[in-house]
């Protein structure tokens, strides 16, 4: 059984290393236009879940099933066709390639379209739809879209890694730590990114070690420790310190008499 709204469902999925159990048996769902925060310390299987739905590498066991239906993902592909987009914590762009060719990477404008994968590249047209997205995101307003991204920083290639999945309006968009490495106003432009998304309908599973993040842009957390999902929360129904002592496992009394002594 899948309830109405839900894009996406895992039900019990497992997935080992060798004999690292990355993931023990993990379940939960995110609704349409929702925004849940996945939450764990490290090594909590935070990456290793993410990297499943979007087919970096399939499960071992358990079930997805995507608008209430059962899914097979065993690649990057299937993922996407599902209207699912990703941003991984260690970026996935091509660096020998510009900025331009990253954002429509495998959806790149064609000049012939009828040649299938023999047409020939429609630069003018690229370039263009390029510096259009550049401007929209804001987030990376100071890049030209021929510049490679191997002379990039790693948090201008965030910014970039972002830019491609707000181009392609996925229903789910799954950001991996997408702050990590941005200044400031970079950091305001994903919130607002996630916030757009949100105002669009479409749903956002973010992955932060950030609580303060959480509470301006998620309406739900998850928190997952040891390969497991241990707890769930509406975001208007908790706090800081009770998010932390959901991650660290411990009592929220405990830490609350931590806070008071410093
Ligand atoms: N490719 C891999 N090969 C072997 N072990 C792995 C691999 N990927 C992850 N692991 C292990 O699986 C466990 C979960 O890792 P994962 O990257 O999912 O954690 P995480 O919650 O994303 O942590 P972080 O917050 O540090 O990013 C860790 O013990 C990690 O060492
Ligand atoms: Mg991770």
């Amino acid at each position: 059984m899948t309830g109405a709204g839900e894009i996406l469902r895992l039900d019990r999925v497992r997935k080992s290393f060798g004999h690292v159990h990355a993931l023990r048996s993990a379940s939960l769902i995110v609704r349409e236009g929702e925004v849940v925060a996945l939450l764990g310390d490290n090594g909590a299987g935070k990456s290793t879940l993410i990297k499943a739905i979007s087919g970096v590498h399939p499960f071992d066991g358990g079930e997805i099933h995507v608008r209430g239906r059962r899914a097979t993902i065993r690649n990057a592909r299937d993922s996407m066709a599902l209207g699912i987009e990703t941003i991984h914590q260690d970026t996935s762009l091509a660096p020998d390639l510009s900025i331009a060719r990253n954002l429509f990477l495998g959806r790149e404008p064609v000049k012939l379209p009828w040649l299938g994968v023999f047409a020939p590249l429609d630069f003018a047209d690229l370039r263009q739809a390029a510096a259009a997205l550049l401007r929209r995101v804001g987030i990376s307003k100071k890049l030209d879209a021929d510049v490679l991204v191997n002379t990039l920083s790693g948090g201008e290639r965030q910014s970039i890694a972002i830019s491609r999945a707000m181009q392609f309006a996925a229903k789910l968009i799954i950001l991996d730590e997408p702050t990590n490495n941005l200044g400031v106003e970079e950091t305001h432009g994903v919130l607002r990114f996630v916030r757009e998304v949100k105002a669009a309908g479409h749903s956002v599973l973010l992955i932060t070690h950030n609580i303060h993040h959480v509470f301006q842009v998620a309406d739900r957390i998850v928190v997952m420790r040891r390969g497991e999902v241990v707890a769930e929360r509406n975001v208007a129904d908790t706090d800081l310190l009770s998010v932390e002592a959901l991650i660290m496992g411990v009592d929220v009394a405990d830490l609350a008499v931590d806070a008071k002594a410093h």
